[in-house]
């Protein structure tokens, strides 16, 4: 039975990617900040071969103690998706210092930290796929409109993190993507945006399925689109 281990998976595009796997046969280690708090994760697995366990990203001895709790099972697929926008003030001459600093902490140290924690668990399995969700916001070449100092900078950070770590774990056999899902409707994408988070993930989903090893480090879109750094 396939495995796979989603961040931020409570609520938005994390929770939508837990419900489908679960509801395909995956056995899925469904990681959010609150469990007590998460009904409707819960409600998604119901029925399901589905753990859910707690994680902050940006929490060293959480993730260490995630790491303990999974007991050296094999992770097929470890999608790093938690993260945030980064707050209201993200423009030139009135950026938020410490929003930036904490946007940084979630959107990029949490999936390198995380994906440095569970490698060798993904290393031990079938398909060895470690998906970060980056953002299109993050390229560089795409980039036309500046603004959003704090978002942009976590996401493009994210996209090198991704492509080192392609080069790092090239060894072990484990291809690393960095993915954007889309503009969607959750949350942080708010209520004009285009794409519902079911087709989002089925989307991601199809090219996570698709990944092999010589796509790692690359940028791809959720339908299945290169994109540019
Ligand atoms: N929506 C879009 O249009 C869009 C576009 C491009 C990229 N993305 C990316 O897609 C991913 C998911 O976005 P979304 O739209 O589903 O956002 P969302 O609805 O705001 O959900 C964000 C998720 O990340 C979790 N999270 C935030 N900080 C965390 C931390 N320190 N530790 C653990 N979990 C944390 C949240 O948990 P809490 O409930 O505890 O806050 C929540 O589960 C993000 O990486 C985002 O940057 C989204």
């Amino acid at each position: 039975m396939a495995v796979v281990l989603i961040t931020g998976a409570n609520r938005g595009i994390g929770l939508e990617l837990a419900r489908q796997y679960a509801a395909e046969g995956w056995r899925v280690h469904a990681c959010c900040r609150r469990p007590a708090e998460a009904s409707d994760l819960v409600a998604a697995l119901k029925g399901h071969d589905g753990l859910v366990h707690a994680l902050d990203v940006t929490d060293g001895a959480a993730i260490a103690a995630l790491r303990e709790a999974l007991d050296n099972e094999a992770i097929d697929v470890l999608i790093n998706n938690a993260g945030v926008i980064g707050g209201e003030r993200q423009d030139f001459g009135a950026v938020d210092y410490e929003a930036w600093e904490r946007t940084l902490r979630t959107n990029v140290l949490g999936p390198y930290r995380v994906s440095e924690a569970l490698a060798d668990l993904v290393g031990a399995s079938e398909r060895r796929v470690i998906a970060n969700v980056s953002s299109l916001m993050g390229s560089i070449a795409d980039n036309g409109s500046g603004g959003d100092y704090i978002y942009r900078s976590s996401k493009t950070a994210l996209n090198m993190v991704s492509v080192n770590l392609a080069r790092e774990l090239a060894g072990q056999a484990i291809t690393v993507l960095a993915l954007h899902p889309g503009w969607v409707r959750t949350d942080m994408g708010g209520a004009d945006a285009p794409v519902t988070p079911r087709e989002s993930a089925q989307g991601l989903r199809r090219v996570i399925a698709g990944a092999t090893l010589d796509r790692s480090g690359s940028f791809t879109n959720y339908d299945g689109r290169p994109l540019p750094w």
